[in-house]
């Protein structure tokens, strides 16, 4: 071969392994996911776009780079007419860390006139404006002179338990909170002890008993499936549920019994027998369940009262059909072991939108709320929600069991927070609520003060949980941030608030300039 042959050879060979380098560096660095810093956090997390539905990706992204006219909206209004009354509130929270008032998200808030122009249009999802409850399925009349908790089980409808500013359930919470009890029975199975009360009027009720003051924090060492439940974590997440505007809790009260007369003359012989007066002279009993149902784990009244949550237990499962179904986000239940979400951020992407029932419809944004909602109160116990199918599909879920909810006013538990970060999308209507929350002019703290007030263990939460719960709002805010940030508005928010009054006054541009 001639030299000039051989260079010509060379020379070829090198450049094809050049290109060929060049080629993998782009498809690593395009594998690569978005990361966001998240500073309140103080740690790194991945943001994932939303990649489902099978939606043409980024075509609307650009509306916000598009709209210059957006810049000019003006910030919401600070709160300088009620500075008297809320300097203590502000105070507290402004000492610890500048307060962030979200500017860049107020226009994609339901505050902002021209909310819409961000958002995809028109929506892919939709639900059927039917709303169906049990008084139609069952082809029944809810009648006058039906008891509150009969008419409570008729009016359970498709899309919420309850709906807004609910005489039925105002007076259903009171009839739970007086009414004389004429049955007490255990709950079978469960870690702890659960009482089922049946009121003079019919009406079950499920009793969760205080075990210590509500000021008692969570045992440090103790794990999220072995700690003790909370009757006040009860009683407050159904406020905060009614707040968000979800209504998929089941409304819960607070009561103050008297154990040796409203408890002791009723039980059954198997809970008779643990029934004894403790060395300070307090009535007590512990019941028969699988972990804290002994002499040292008891539940003692003071020396007679005992305090207790009250939630108002569902038509049966015949009637209202459902089904408990396994969240994708649930823990490992295991001392040394992760869930495998816990490490792996494409988890979402990978394993749980593209897959039935969260690949199409509702689902997904359902669990979204319900991850916000457990943040806000803390709860890592949420192994479950329940399916509805009375209804036919996309019911509304029911969330149960919030008894281990609001452990530690001082932390807030990243992980419960994980899954939105790992799918970036949100309803509007939850954001909304959220963006209020936190710009007020009441925030969430002031909403649920106000809500429990009439409590009958009132004040149901300390001042410290409170504040832990605007604190959160601010960082699932930050969250919504990081997830805009990268996918876009319309990336992240689903426009679901179509009878917002806004729609019907205003001009839609439905394809943004
Ligand atoms: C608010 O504070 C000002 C002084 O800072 C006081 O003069 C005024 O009476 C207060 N208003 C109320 C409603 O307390
Ligand atoms: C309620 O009223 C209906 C008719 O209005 C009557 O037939 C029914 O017996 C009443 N039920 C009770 C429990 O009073
Ligand atoms: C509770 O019941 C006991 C027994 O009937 C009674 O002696 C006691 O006074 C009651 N306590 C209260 C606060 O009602
Ligand atoms: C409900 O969903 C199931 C599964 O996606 C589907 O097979 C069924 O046809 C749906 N029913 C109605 C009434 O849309
Ligand atoms: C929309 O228009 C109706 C009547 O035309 C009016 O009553 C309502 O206040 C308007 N809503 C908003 C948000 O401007």
């Amino acid at each position: 071969m001639k030299l000039s042959h051989r260079l010509i050879v060379i020379t070829s060979v090198l450049l094809s392994v050049f290109f060929i380098i060049c080629v993998i560096e782009n498809v690593l660095k395009n594998t690569d996911l978005t990361e966001g810093e998240d500073a309140v956090h103080g740690r790194q997390h991945f943001i994932f776009q939303r990649r489902f539905l099978n939606r043409e990706e980024t075509s609307k992204i650009s509306a916000e780079a598009s709209n210059n006219a957006m810049n000019v909206i003006p910030l919401p209004p600070k709160n300088t007419n009620k500075k008297n009354t809320t300097v203590k509130t502000t105070t507290v929270s402004t000492t610890k860390e500048p307060r962030d008032e979200f500017p860049d998200l107020f226009k994609y808030s339901t505050l902002s006139p021209n909310f819409r122009q961000y958002m995809e249009w028109p929506p892919y999802f939709r639900l059927p404006k039917y709303n169906p409850s049990l008084a139609d399925v069952l082809k029944v009349k809810i009648r006058d002179n039906m008891t509150n908790w009969e008419k409570f089980h008729l009016q359970i409808s498709k899309y919420y338990l309850y709906p807004e500013k609910s005489k039925v359930v105002e007076g259903l919470l009171h009839d739970l909170a007086t009414k004389k009890i004429i049955g007490v029975e255990q709950l079978p199975g469960g870690t702890q002890i659960k009482l089922i009360l049946t009121m003079e009027d019919g009406a079950k009720a499920l009793f969760k008993p205080m075990r210590f003051p509500r000021e008692v924090e969570t045992l440090p060492n103790h794990f999220y499936f072995t700690d003790f439940e909370r009757h006040v974590s009860e009683i407050a997440s159904f406020h905060l549920d009614k707040l968000l505007g979800y209504r998929r809790t089941p409304p819960c009260v607070g009561r103050k019994v008297n154990i040796s007369e409203e408890f002791y003359p009723l039980v059954e012989p198997d809970l008779h027998k643990t029934f004894f007066i403790s060395p300070a002279g307090n009535v007590c009993f512990h019941g028969q369940c699988t972990y804290y149902c002994d002499t040292s784990h008891a539940i003692c009244g003071d020396p007679h009262m005992l305090e207790g949550s009250l939630s108002i237990w569902l038509p049966p499962r015949n009637i209202l059909e459902r089904k408990p179904i396994r969240s994708p986000w649930r823990r490992s239940y295991n001392k040394r072991r992760k869930a495998s979400w816990e490490t792996d951020n494409y988890y979402c992407i990978n394993q749980v939108k593209v897959n039935p029932p969260y690949d199409h419809g509702r689902r997904i944004y359902d669990l979204m709320d319900l991850v916000i909602f457990d943040y806000l109160t803390g709860n890592m116990d949420r192994h479950h929600y329940d399916e509805v199918f009375t209804f036919g599909n996309d019911s509304a879920l029911i969330h149960l069991d919030h008894g281990r909810g609001f452990g530690r006013a001082s932390y807030d538990e990243f992980s419960i927070i994980l899954p939105l970060l790992q799918c970036c999308v949100i309803r509007l209507s939850t954001f909304n609520h959220l963006f209020s929350f936190h710009v007020g002019p009441k925030r969430l703290s002031d909403l649920m003060r106000e809500s429990m007030a009439k409590d009958p263990v009132a004040p149901v939460l300390t001042e410290a949980h409170l504040e832990a719960m605007d604190r959160r709002v601010g960082r699932i805010l930050d969250s919504i941030r990081s997830c805009v940030k990268v996918n876009g508005p319309a990336g992240v928010l689903l426009d679901d608030v179509l009878d917002y009054p806004y729609y019907l006054n205003q001009t839609i541009k439905i394809f943004p300039d």
